[in-house]
């Protein structure tokens, strides 16, 4: 069985302490990864349907660790990061049975990530979540750093909490079926990263931009690698946006506003 590198980066918040795994295609010997964290504990998985190519290969994989495990499909979105679709995804979670040591899954983009990671924070008073997210904009930004959240109707991520994952798990060989502008749109973060703490990264993003926009992927986990290092600095700083983790919302402020707009 041939296993791709993976690097990996130590996130350590006052509330807890986790890892952020990279690599191509380590989705499909996932269980090497995830066997350290579910160890016989019930996980519910809640992907996008869109990743049902994919869902079946982390079923395998977990299937080798856990036996209790269930699936749940949901419609990614903005939409889906509603009160309604918060209660109605907690009641299905509930209905297939979870208990405090249980650990949900969050497979997809950030609406996934938010909906799941703010589900998770609040079932049982919290539980444990691991994010494996699959577009380069939730890689980059949305599954590091335990902000997760929906929306309210007088705008964007007005519900939620702080609350951390226990892994990510970011694999870019789902970054090569992405569109073009969700692709420019993860890209946006990565040089968000480089123009607020870091000049040297910033210039090597002129350098190799298109590269790592356009699919080398080991560019791209290099460039990965490199905007999470920096967003890490930050939220272990700052876990809860007293100060510099501010800088992190650059674009997004008025981004939420022209799009509610
Ligand atoms: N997405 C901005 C932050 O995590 O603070």
């Amino acid at each position: 069985m041939k296993i791709n590198p993976i690097k990996k980066l130590s996130v350590s918040t006052k509330a807890s302490s986790y890892n952020i795994y990279f690599g191509d295609n380590i989705f499909d010997n996932s269980e090497i990864i995830l066997k350290e964290y579910i160890q016989e504990r019930k996980i519910i998985i809640v992907y996008d349907q869109k990743l049902d190519k994919h869902i079946k290969k982390l079923e395998n994989s977990i299937s080798y660790i856990s036996s209790k495990l269930e699936l749940i499909g949901v419609i990614g979105g903005e939409k889906s990061k509603s009160l309604e679709k918060f209660a109605s995804l907690s009641e299905e979670i509930i209905n297939r049975g979870v208990n405090r040591e249980s650990i949900l899954i969050a497979f997809g983009g950030g609406v996934i990530g938010d909906l799941v990671g703010f589900i998770a924070s609040t079932l049982l008073r919290g539980i444990d979540f691991i994010q494996i997210p699959s577009t380069l904009l939730a890689q980059v930004d949305s599954s590091i750093g335990g902000k997760t959240g929906i929306n309210s109707f007088y705008g964007k991520n007005l519900i939620g909490s702080f609350h951390q994952p226990i892994a990510v798990i970011s694999d870019v060989s789902f970054l090569n079926t992405l569109s073009k502008r969700e692709l420019i749109s993860g890209y946006a973060e990565i040089v968000k990263h480089g123009l607020i703490k870091d000049k040297n990264f910033f210039e090597w993003l002129t350098r190799f931009g298109r590269q790592v926009i356009y699919g080398d992927k080991d560019l791209r986990i290099e460039a990965i690698f490199k905007a999470c290092s920096i967003k890490r600095e930050i939220v272990q700083e700052d876990e809860f946006e007293q100060g510099q983790r501010a800088l992190l919302n650059l674009g997004h402020t008025f981004g939420h506003a022209i799009e509610s707009y």
